[in-house]
């Protein structure tokens, strides 16, 4: 394993493009390869063992290109297959976003009541529930299934009356509890924070919301560094963009997630 191969990220679709932002920002000088599997995306609804067929196919795919890591950027392919992955790439280092975003979680809250918001795959899983109880025992963790806040952020309907209706209503009868309600977000899904400000109109502004984009990313440096892993080159390093489908829609869509402009043609296709 050489400390100058790529970074490889890979997501369902677009989304992960908010975890790579945070990669491209903490790591500039990393190289990175994102693959977006965007002609089987959503994976939130599918099976368990889709999931892990489709998470395998494309850590081949990374893995034959060459890659000194795997971040596995999307929630519910962290939350559904991040251990046979594990097992069966090792001695590859997988990173999930499900343990950085419970740590950053965990580390906020101050009465670990949380509410995680994610898809419904993941939130049948339990998966940030069992991360976020390893963290902080005894903490109490509520799931709330939003699949429709994913075709909202895809369609580029963040902000408005329809996501703020649409937020309201997922929201709202989880926010009045006996207990006082929960008083930390999870944005367990890679496209939950182009919702952000219509999910802190439904909640308020004493709850806070934590994505997982951030503390992946710190967690992405804190591995490299105790693997021996970080590049050297001391260059800027490249990105390449790989898509499953549609090269013209993941450019249009994803520069919304990415925050930069991405061109079609810079976007390759691939088949798993
Ligand atoms: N990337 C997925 C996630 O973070 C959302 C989109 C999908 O369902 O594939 O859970």
């Amino acid at each position: 394993m050489t400390s100058d191969l790529p970074i490889g990220v890979f997501d369902s679709g677009v989304g992960g493009l908010t975890v790579l932002r945070a990669l491209r920002r903490r790591l500039p000088a990393e190289s990175l390869i994102y693959l977006g599997d965007t002609a089987r995306v959503p994976y939130g609804t599918k099976s368990v063992a889709s999931i892990v067929r489709y998470a395998a196919q494309a850590t081949d795919h990374l893995v034959s290109r060459g890659v000194k890591m795997l971040v596995v950027a999307c929630n519910t392919a962290s939350a559904v297959s991040i251990d046979p992955l594990r097992e069966r790439f090792a001695p590859l280092p997988v990173i999930g976003v499900v343990e950085p975003g419970a740590e950053a979680a965990v580390a906020v809250s101050r009465r670990q009541h949380h509410l995680v918001l994610a898809t419904e795959s993941t939130v049948r899983r339990h998966a940030y529930a069992q991360a976020i109880a390893r963290l902080a025992p005894g903490a109490r963790v509520d799931e709330q299934a939003c699949s429709l806040f994913v075709a909202l952020a895809e369609e580029g309907w963040t902000d408005g009356e329809v996501p703020d209706a649409v937020a309201r209503t997922y929201l709202a009868p989880r926010m009045t509890h006996d207990s006082g309600g929960p008083d930390t977000i999870v944005l367990g899904c890679t496209h939950f924070p182009l919702l952000h400000d219509a999910i802190r109109s439904a909640v308020g502004p004493d709850v806070a919301i934590v994505d997982s984009a951030t503390t992946t990313a710190e967690a992405v440096a804190r591995v490299l560094a105790a693997d021996d892993l970080l590049t050297t080159h001391g260059r800027s390093g490249a990105l390449t963009l790989l898509a499953t489908d549609g090269p013209d829609r993941f450019a249009a869509v994803g520069a919304r997630f990415l925050g930069e402009p991405i061109g079609a043609a810079d976007v390759e296709v691939v088949d798993l």
